[in-house]
């Protein structure tokens, strides 16, 4: 922390990290990227609308008596704080005001609402997996969909949406998220020739100088990671189940999103 640093030490945020399954919270030091305590997890509530999983996030922020600005991920495109796309969720947050809707559940508190796969970029290129590289770094999430970030020198372009982008006519994540890996029993060998199909797709519109690899699935990347034939370095995400929680305080803090 330096002279001119107006927060007060200790440089706390709090993030949330909304999933298909969990909803997970938890402080989060923002000078080293790791979590203050425990995560926090509480089952997605089904069906997820947007009313119900502010309860849930209220219930998570209750649990650590956190006060201050949070940050939040959701799983699609926010502009504007307006939800604009909802791929893999429920129709009902489309149009709705994510940030406005989970304020309210908290009594007012300051929300910031971010990709999830933007989160994770930005977690990951600060303290993960990038945190030695310069230049353009692209994050892929390979789960039931596959979401991206890119980020330039630290900061995050947002809302880039590289799982829906066409490839060999088939869009990205039809052809290469690891729910596809799993629903047609593919092997390694057999998905990776997919993802290496959407890689050289994203690497020349893009010209990354990284790629990291994050979802689930990342956690076995020796077993795929060498056998991608793309010609950018691809790494592994580092921070695992954290990466969103730690990337969503970062952007309550506008830490990397200017
Ligand atoms: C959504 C992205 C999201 C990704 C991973 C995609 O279907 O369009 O916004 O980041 O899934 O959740």
């Amino acid at each position: 922390m330096t002279a001119q640093d107006p927060r007060p030490a200790p440089n706390h945020g709090f993030g949330i990290d909304v999933g298909g399954s969990g909803v997970k919270g938890g402080i989060v030091d923002l000078d080293t990227g790791k979590l203050v305590g425990e995560r926090f997890k509480l089952a997605t509530p089904q069906p997820a609308t947007p009313d119900a999983v502010a309860e849930t996030i209220a219930a998570v922020v209750a649990h650590f008596d956190w006060t201050g600005p949070l940050g939040v991920t959701y799983p699609g495109v926010v502009t504007e704080g307006i939800v604009r796309t909802a791929a893999n969720v429920d129709d009902a947050w489309l149009g709705t005001n994510v940030a406005e809707v989970i304020s309210k559940a908290l009594g007012g508190q300051s929300v910031t609402v971010l990709n999830d796969a933007d989160a994770a970029g930005l977690a990951e290129e600060r303290f993960g997996a990038g945190r030695n590289n310069s230049g353009v770094v692209v994050l892929l999430t390979f789960g039931t969909g596959i979401g991206s970030a890119v980020i330039h020198n630290g900061l995050l372009l947002p809302n880039t949406e590289f799982g829906h982008i066409e490839v060999d006519g088939k869009e990205a994540e039809h052809r290469a998220a690891s729910s596809i890996k799993e629903r047609k029993d593919w092997s390694y060998e057999r998905w990776t020739k997919e993802v290496t199909k959407v890689l050289v797709a994203v690497e020349n519109a893009i010209w990354p100088d990284l790629i990291i690899v994050g979802g689930g699935i990342s956690r076995k990347a020796d077993k795929w990671v060498p056998l991608l034939g793309n010609r950018t370095p691809v790494v592994a995400a580092a921070l695992q189940n954290t990466a969103g929680i730690v990337g969503a305080a970062m952007a309550a803090h506008g830490d990397g999103t200017g």
